[in-house]
């Protein structure tokens, strides 16, 4: 019999849920264990998800013979020690997205990987979706021709709301950046792997437009020391030009992530909000100069499940067959380095290059 991979999964807040499910769901996987200090917290998960065990340190999970894997859904500023514990006790590891709250954390991460020899994840949800995986299929076939601009956004709108107190994800020790490490991170790996194009340099402006909010406690308030929004100019290595927006301060459908490619051949429009078309303009229609609704063939349909949970089944998959999978932290620490990059062209106003990560 196929050995059964044992899943351990740290964190058990809003996405948790979906590394559990997913270790589920795999039929040659099984949660064993949800780990949070706070074991009450933990416990609910598991019992959610028909998992045995609720653990409340991470040590005594890396130490279980039956966890060869652990999936990291905590807060940005414990990915690195959570992942470097793991792989020194010979777990593979999946990891949230951003990788690390800057790129030496990253580096360190992707060394004691490579000395681990084991497999890595990183959880570029957004990949998955049947509009990116469609929009990514037309590219590949050469549909567009030589591309020229790639163009995209990933938009949210909860801080608008000035009420919204100063939660995790707004504090820089805890997060790293803000808006561009969290959804920007998205969209700069969306245009990549869509486009099949790497940027190569960036100029980048942010803002906080809220630049203080009340506690979560209630005892006062406190300022908000990350980015609200970030818009980057790209180039990629085919020279194309690229730019790229990330806001929490736009009013949308909740998800606004769209993505326009244009080449010589060709253009297309994907919106994720639209998981039933992409606009696009190819063949004898682009020579005509016309963009249609161009229906998203059934076998590149994925339901909300199956994309919100494809990262950790590949995961699996790749333990099982002893492959490497993509993204991995190869990917997440190439990522890392453009949010950095970002933050270093905004502190010194010019364009910064991206070197091998
Ligand atoms: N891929 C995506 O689209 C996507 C979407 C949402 C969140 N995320 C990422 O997932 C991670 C978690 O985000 P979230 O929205 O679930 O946050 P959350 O605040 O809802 O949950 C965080 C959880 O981690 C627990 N925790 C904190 N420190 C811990 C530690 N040291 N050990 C164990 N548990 C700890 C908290 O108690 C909580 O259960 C972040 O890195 C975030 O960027 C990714």
């Amino acid at each position: 019999m196929e050995q059964q991979i044992g899943v351990g999964v740290i964190g058990s807040g809003m996405w948790a849920g979906h590394f559990v499910a997913a270790s589920q769901r795999h039929p040659g996987a099984r949660a064993v264990a949800v780990c949070n200090p706070n074991i009450e917290s933990a416990r609910r998960m598991a019992d959610r998800y028909d998992v045995a065990d609720a653990v409340g340190d991470v040590d005594e999970l890396l130490a279980r013979p039956d966890v060869d894997a652990i999936a990291i859904v905590t807060p940005n500023d414990s990915h690195a020690e959570i992942a470097i514990a793991a792989l020194a006790a010979g777990k593979h590891v999946i990891c949230e997205k951003p990788m690390a709250m800057n790129v030496d954390e990253a580096r360190r991460m992707k060394a004691a990987a490579d000395a681990a020899g084991v497999v890595t994840g990183i959880n570029f949800t957004w990949r998955h979706p049947s509009a990116a995986v469609y929009a990514r299929h037309l590219v590949s076939q050469g549909e567009l021709g030589r591309i020229f601009h790639i163009n995209g956004c990933f938009h949210q709108g909860w801080l608008i709301n000035p009420a919204v107190p100063l939660v995790w994800r707004l504090r820089k020790e805890k997060t790293g950046s803000g808006c561009l490490g969290d959804i920007g991170a998205h969209i700069i790996d969306l245009a990549e792997w869509v486009s099949g194009e790497q940027i190569t340099s960036v100029v980048a402006d942010t803002t906080t437009f809220t630049p203080e909010r009340p506690l979560p406690d209630g005892s006062g308030s406190g300022r908000v020391e990350v980015d609200d929004a970030a818009s980057l100019l790209v180039r990629f290595g085919n020279g194309a030009m690229g730019s790229l927006t990330s806001s929490r301060n736009v009013i949308s459908e909740g998800m606004d992530q769209r993505l326009e490619i244009y080449g010589d051949k060709g253009a297309l429009i994907m919106d994720f909000n639209d998981q039933m078309t992409v606009r696009a303009s190819i063949g004898r229609f682009a020579r005509e100069n016309q963009m249609l609704s161009v229906p998203i063939p059934a076998r590149f349909k994925r339901t909300a499940e199956d994309y919100l949970q494809r990262n950790v089944m590949n995961f699996i998959d790749a333990i099982r067959k002893g492959e490497q999978m993509s993204p991995g932290f190869a990917d997440g620490l190439h990522n890392q380095v453009i949010l950095e990059a970002v933050e270093r062209s905004v502190r010194d106003r010019t364009w910064v290059g991206i070197d091998g990560s």
